[in-house]
């Protein structure tokens, strides 16, 4: 189908279900349990941050959501996956970073538009990054790590969870701001590439702190540097990297909720609320901050503040991506 007629189409699926969902005899939204796609593997930090909302979500609207992962391509297949799904409420995509902001410059003929195939619907709590190494490298500091990536360009392995994952973009930005080179190897996922790292097969790893911190804890993985403002008391004794090797580098990863374009407003309206419920709930945000997430405030969280955050974050990534000198794919 070319863009076109798959527009068309999901416009006219989109006006029929609005016809079920707008009328008053028909049952109230949700009827059925709900879908959200994953673009990346089981266990990863997109994966956890996503059940950990869908469940609380769930909850809230009195139906299940189903977690489904379509890993692959950076996320990319998943994307693809869900802006060509029934725009009836009932599939949804859990985006990220990666592919509702990086992907239109990473990839040469990307399959779908952030903002033209989908509608924001809310915005997850962010999750700042982590330096990682395996627990017994050799490397105790970012300046050892960097230190052996200018004396050896190429030479230092660094695991990703694809082509315009986070933790892809975040080692190119900190390739990039360091002027080191390091090879980049592409995993679906955080989940098996951490699995790596621990097992030796990469060096090093930029990573998602909500799933990073058991790893640190259970002494697993080492923690070099955090790329948040700030220290964290979950990580104690761990640097940031703007307070030292590089002032004012920050990362940190973002996600949201979107629907396919054509989406009913009732289905749209009812997410949001049901999320804007969990959020007053200190119960809900205290679990996410005890796990290292940043929760944003609720005038950060709705449709409108992710359409615009999503389009400024786009803008911003063209650019690094550009002034970094990667090619699209
Ligand atoms: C990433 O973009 O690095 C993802 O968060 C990876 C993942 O969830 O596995």
């Amino acid at each position: 189908m070319t863009s076109i007629a798959t527009a068309a189409w999901r416009w006219a699926a989109g006006m029929a279900a609005a016809a079920i969902l707008g009328s008053a005899s028909a049952a109230p939204y949700p009827e059925r349990a709900i879908t959200w796609i994953v673009p990346f593997a089981v266990g990863g930090p997109t994966d956890a941050i996503a059940r950990t909302v869908a469940q609380r979500v769930a909850t809230e609207l009195g139906q299940s959501i189903i977690v489904e992962n379509v890993p692959g391509a950076g996320g990319t297949l998943g994307a693809m996956r869900a802006a060509r799904a029934q725009a009836d409420g009932y599939t949804l995509f859990v985006g990220h970073i990666g592919t509702m902001a990086a992907a239109p410059y990473l990839f040469k003929s990307l399959k779908y538009d952030p903002l033209r195939d989908f509608t924001p619907v809310f915005r997850f709590p962010d999750t700042p990054m982590v330096l990682l190494v395996k627990q017994d490298a050799r490397y105790n500091s970012a300046a050892d790590l960097l230190a052996e990536a200018r004396k050896h360009p190429e030479k230092l392995t660094f695991g990703t969870a694809g082509v315009g994952s986070s933790s892809h973009l975040a080692a190119e930005h900190l390739a990039a701001t360091a002027q080191v080179k390091f090879t980049f190897v592409p995993y679906k996922g955080t989940g098996p590439a951490m699995t790596d790292l621990m097992g030796g097969q990469i060096d090093a790893m930029l990573d998602q702190t909500n799933v990073s911190l058991p790893q640190v804890q259970g002494g697993r993985l080492k923690a070099l540097a955090l790329t948040s403002q700030s220290e964290m008391s979950l990580f104690p004794g761990v640097p940031t990297l703007a307070g030292g090797e590089l002032p004012g580098f920050l990362a940190s990863t973002w996600y949201g909720i979107y629907a396919p374009t054509g989406t009913p407003q009732p289905a749209i309206d009812a997410l949001r609320d049901a999320y804007m419920k969990a959020l007053a709930d200190p119960s809900f945000t205290d679990g996410l901050r005890q796990n290292g997430i940043d929760v944003l405030p609720a005038a950060q969280t709705g449709p409108d503040a992710l359409r615009d955050f999503t389009a400024s974050e786009q803008q911003k990534w063209q650019r690094v991506i550009r002034d970094a000198g990667i090619a699209p794919q």
